[in-house]
């Protein structure tokens, strides 16, 4: 991770927990889109070894663990993970967290991780296919890796002007995408559905599911609400298991 998206996230991370406050009962997907409890994609976790890559607040983490899961979470922020940490304390469930970049996976044995899975973290990732290696010697032959990361069409959109819908880039723009957030710079990567396709059979993972939620109907919008939710998808969950090497 380049050092200023661990640093915008050192600053960050007060104001988005304050506005996120993110469920610790369910993993999460995105922003105004169902939940675990919707799509199943993780399977029962009791028992298991659940890696987190970008646990940002350990939500997710805490999650896995009260299903039963040893969790284990790895982000680069510091400011995240001392969020993480009092979260777990407060809801008095243990996680093993790690400060690091997340394809910095050494600590972990080979073929010991029985989920990993990422919420919103692999959109700050330029080199996906080097965690998709470092992912895949960790998990257990046939084991998922599940994640989510900002979808590739809603790139290209200017999501300030609603109305009419502008396309701002081309989805064929691989450049890295600059943008402030709360007064604050970070940069996003843009991966196409065929790069992250592509990279993970090469990586030598099967591919079983991608999903593009449409927004929930239900319920009060998240802070990162836009009218152009409802046209263009905002999240691509994918989930894809190992094979043999
Ligand atoms: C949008 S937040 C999501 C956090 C958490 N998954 C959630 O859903 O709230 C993105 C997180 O990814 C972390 N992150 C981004 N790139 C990373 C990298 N290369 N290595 C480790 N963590 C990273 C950031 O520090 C931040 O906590």
């Amino acid at each position: 991770m380049p050092t200023d998206n661990a640093a915008a996230w050192d600053r960050h991370s007060a104001a988005y927990q304050a506005g996120a406050q993110l469920p610790t009962d369910v993993a999460h997907y995105g922003p105004d889109i169902g939940t675990e409890a919707e799509f199943r994609l993780l399977g029962d976790l009791k028992g298991k070894r659940v890696l987190e890559l970008g646990c940002g607040g350990a939500q997710c983490s805490i999650a896995f663990a009260k299903q039963g899961a040893t969790a284990i979470g790895i982000d680069a922020s510091a400011e995240q993970l001392a969020f993480a940490k009092r979260l777990c304390d407060r809801e008095e469930v243990r996680v093993e967290l790690r400060h690091g970049d997340l394809a910095d996976l050494a600590f972990l044995r080979a073929d010991s991780i029985d989920v990993a899975f990422s919420a919103y973290a692999f959109g700050f990732v330029e080199d996906l296919n080097r965690v998709f290696r470092q992912v895949h010697r960790v998990l257990k032959v046939g084991a998922p890796l599940v994640f989510s990361l900002p979808h590739p069409a809603y790139d290209m959109i200017d999501d300030d002007a609603d109305q009419p819908l502008l396309v701002r880039r081309s989805y064929f723009d691989h450049s890295p995408i600059d943008y402030e957030w709360n007064g604050i710079q970070f940069t996003d990567y843009h991966h196409t559905v065929s790069d992250l396709y592509m990279g993970l059979v090469r990586a030598s993972y099967r591919v079983d599911t991608i999903l593009e939620p449409a927004p929930t109907h239900t319920g009060p919008r998240s802070q990162h609400w836009r009218e152009t939710f409802r046209y263009v998808p905002r999240t691509l969950i994918v989930r894809a298991r190992k094979e043999g090497s």
